[in-house]
């Protein structure tokens, strides 16, 4: 829809005022998406309250993909971006990819954007994230489970993953209010906490990976700068070989290994 110059500068204000550094990006955004005066006042509304933008428009872009987004999911971030670009490095057309901790399916998705015909499967442990990653995943053709890590997988899935994509929570848990109030107020803490030092299920990934990959798959962990080394040495011991690669463009941090 259209706004008359001054019901823009409007928003813009009220955006700023909310505390949004990029008000006159979101008010364009808001703009386009809403249908009538009245829907762009309730979205406005909602933005100044401090619900992400993504779940207000109900979609991200993510590796130039527009991902459906729900409320009470996590927001796929652009960092998590170098987990697919290393995946589809890896990748080839059939291979089978498993987006563990999948959220709204971001990372699978993906993959079978840049690589035709994989064989997708997503797991996620909270049910928003689940109905979220169907309508992504569905489409595809892929299969969404709801359950936590590998437990609710089908059994005729183990030793046949070649790519085991992962964004596990990773914030350690004192750090979670040190995170903005979108993050920490509007996305469940179980899409953030990642235990004591951010990397307790990382852990428990990296060491059941290996009965589930295929022989020379590949498990990537998405990390960050700081924890690089805790995820490698959760790789380790979970008898696999641990390398960190860096996408600076995105500032995103991936650790990447397979079976030793
Ligand atoms: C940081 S979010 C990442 C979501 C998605 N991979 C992405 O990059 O946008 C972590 C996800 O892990 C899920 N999760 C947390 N603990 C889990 C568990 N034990 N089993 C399965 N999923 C889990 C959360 O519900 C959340 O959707």
């Amino acid at each position: 829809m259209s706004v008359r110059p001054d019901d823009h500068a409007r928003i813009v204000a009220r955006l700023r005022a909310s505390g949004s550094v990029f008000a006159e990006d979101e008010a364009e955004l808001l703009i386009t998406e809403a249908r009538t005066p009245e829907e762009l006042e309730a979205m406005v509304e909602r933005r100044v309250s401090g619900l992400p933008l993504e779940v207000i428009v109900g979609w991200a872009e993510f590796a130039g993909l527009r991902i459906v987004v729900e409320s009470g999911v996590f927001v796929p971030r652009r960092r998590t971006e170098v987990v697919v670009r290393e995946a589809v490095a890896l990748a080839e057309p059939g291979s089978v990819v498993l987006d563990l901790c999948c959220g709204t399916g971001a990372v699978g998705a993906a993959i079978h954007a840049a690589v035709g015909g994989v064989e997708l499967y997503a797991s996620d442990i909270e049910p928003a994230a689940v109905r979220c990653a169907r309508r992504n995943i569905e489409p595809l053709g892929g299969q969404v489970f709801e359950g936590d890590l590998f437990e609710p997988l089908p059994a005729s899935l183990r030793g046949r993953v070649d790519l085991l994509v992962v964004n596990a929570p990773y914030v350690p848990t004192d750090a979670i209010a040190l995170m903005p109030p979108e993050a920490r107020e509007h996305e469940p803490h179980v899409t953030l906490d990642g235990g004591a030092d951010g990397v307790d299920v990382q852990r428990r990934v990296a060491a059941g990976a290996a009965e589930w990959l295929a022989q020379g798959g590949h498990l990537l962990i998405e990390t960050s700068r700081e924890q690089a080394s805790r995820t490698a040495q959760a790789f380790r011991d979970g008898g696999l070989t641990a390398e960190v690669r860096r996408a600076e463009d995105v500032d995103g941090t991936v650790v990447i290994g397979t079976a030793a």
